[in-house]
């Protein structure tokens, strides 16, 4: 039996499913990955796949543990106290990426900046903003950024939204949209990830009327503009009810074809 299979047969049952398996020994054989038969594991590895273990059966979500997460198509820094990207928001960025060619792109609520960033990897860009209120997302976000003209910014999307219309051709919002009372927040995700990150008021709706109170004067300044935006994927009703006439919104689905996100152009381009 090789090495692999013997680290396999041992620890994969322990583990709530393979992804999270892999996740750990991809972690450790980051450096000298070749394939599952040669894999090389020193004799560390096995008291760091206990200690992985013991933080992982205290619900910890493994990006926190491994300290990385894999987004689109790249690691990025993670860390507790920041919210932690999920595969929901892939779709809206391959949509960005594909079918735009932005120059200045901003992005609020950014967190680990693993959106943005993600954009920034794959398309041209002069410029990126990365805005956040929260001292700890916006120091992550610093650590992820590779190269390329990025700004990293302190300030609050309902206080900078329109100021920022006016200086981009594109912006990212994945705001806080989940209901402080929602019974399907798992209990990993209560107990770990920043509540200001996940939870608003207004039933999860509260940027989404920030946003659309404010987005008439934001195209009014900038009519190429486009905002994309992610939601909730049972609140699409609630925002079709909230959305100016003046204003052009396109609905999308995310990979598990539930609806996620929306995009927002001015009708007099
Ligand atoms: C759902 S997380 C999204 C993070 C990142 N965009 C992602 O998808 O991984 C929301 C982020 O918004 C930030 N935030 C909450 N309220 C904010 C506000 N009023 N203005 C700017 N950022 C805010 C939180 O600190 C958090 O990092």
């Amino acid at each position: 039996m090789s090495r692999y299979h013997e680290i396999e047969s041992k620890y994969l049952l322990k583990f709530r499913n393979r992804h999270d398996f892999n996740s750990v020994i991809s972690f450790l054989n980051d450096k000298i990955f070749i394939t599952k038969d040669d894999m090389i594991f020193n004799e560390n590895d096995e008291r760091i796949i206990s200690h992985i273990l013991k933080r992982y059966n205290n619900n910890e979500p493994l990006p926190y543990i491994l300290r990385r997460v894999f987004f689109y198509k790249s690691y990025f820094n993670i860390k507790k106290g920041v919210f932690i990207p999920r595969q929901d928001s892939e779709a809206m960025i391959e949509d960005i990426i594909t079918n735009n060619k932005p120059e200045k792109v901003c992005e609020f609520f950014c967190g680990s900046g693993a959106l943005g960033l993600s954009v920034l990897n794959n398309v041209q860009l002069k410029k990126l903003e990365l805005i956040d209120i929260c001292k700890k997302a916006l120091k992550c976000a610093k650590s992820n950024i590779k190269e390329g003209n990025v700004l990293v910014l302190r300030g609050y999307f309902e206080k900078l939204i329109i100021t920022k219309s006016k200086n981009f051709d594109l912006i990212i919002l994945n705001p806080p949209y989940i209901d402080i009372n929602d019974i399907n927040v798992s209990q990993s995700v209560k107990e770990w990830e920043p509540h200001k990150a996940i939870f608003s008021k207004d039933n999860g709706l509260y940027y989404f009327n920030i946003l659309f109170s404010k987005i008439s004067e934001c195209f009014s300044l900038n009519k190429k503009l486009k905002i994309y935006c992610e939601f909730g994927y049972r609140q699409k009703n609630d925002i079709s009810k909230m959305v100016p006439h003046d204003i052009k919104v396109t609905y999308k689905k995310d990979y598990q074809k539930n609806w996620r996100y929306f995009i927002l152009e001015s009708k007099n381009d």
